[in-house]
């Protein structure tokens, strides 16, 4: 049972789209300046940004993802374990906060601090994380437009039916 008036599910999924898709773009922002670098460009002036990058915007969306997403399953009749789609995504995503907050981030800012003198072995991690990121958050994009695999466990007497935003209007 939604617990949302249709307009404010609506909101709340137009939420739950910009923050997801954004941390998406974002990601692959941060991919092509570590690619940059691997390619020739100065690390001096390409890894100051990528730091800035990531601690102004794929830090904070990492979380704010997080936050709207479990919203957005507990707030709607979709719930957080009741399909097996919804709970692959919030297993995902709560992985990939816990790896951009306490790994990512801090790398991010040696290297941003580190600049030209940030090793060479270590350079190829800003190209490898962000490329891991990107598939994850492509499967939980297909993951969410395809939504596979069923429900985890069927209410007594209820016919599985497909929650969809339709639904709400
Ligand atoms: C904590 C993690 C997440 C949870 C629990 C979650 C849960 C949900 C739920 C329940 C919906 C349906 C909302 C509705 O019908 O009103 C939804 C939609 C959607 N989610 Fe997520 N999500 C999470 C993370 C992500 C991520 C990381 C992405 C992509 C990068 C993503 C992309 C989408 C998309 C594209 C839709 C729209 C699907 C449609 O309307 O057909 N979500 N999500």
């Amino acid at each position: 049972m939604s617990r949302l008036s249709p307009p404010a599910r609506k909101a709340l999924l137009t939420l739950h789209l910009v923050t997801s898709l954004g941390w998406l773009g974002v990601d692959l922002v941060l991919l092509a300046l570590g690619v940059a670098v691997l390619r020739g460009a100065d690390p001096a002036a390409v890894y100051p940004i990528s730091a800035l990058v990531g601690t102004v915007l794929f830090a904070p969306l990492s979380v704010a993802v997080w936050l709207v997403g479990v919203a957005s399953a507990l707030l709607t009749p979709w719930g957080l374990l009741r399909h097996r789609w919804v709970l692959v995504k919030f297993l995902l995503t709560t992985v990939m906060t816990g790896l951009v907050l306490f790994q990512l981030s801090p790398t991010l800012r040696h290297a941003g601090e580190a600049g030209a003198a940030f090793p060479v072995r270590d350079r190829i991690d800003l190209v490898v994380a962000p490329s891991v990121s990107t598939t994850l958050l492509i499967v939980a994009t297909v993951l969410s437009t395809y939504k596979p695999w069923g429900r985890l466990r069927r209410a007594t007497g209820t016919p599985a039916r497909r929650p969809t935003t339709a639904a709400a209007r």
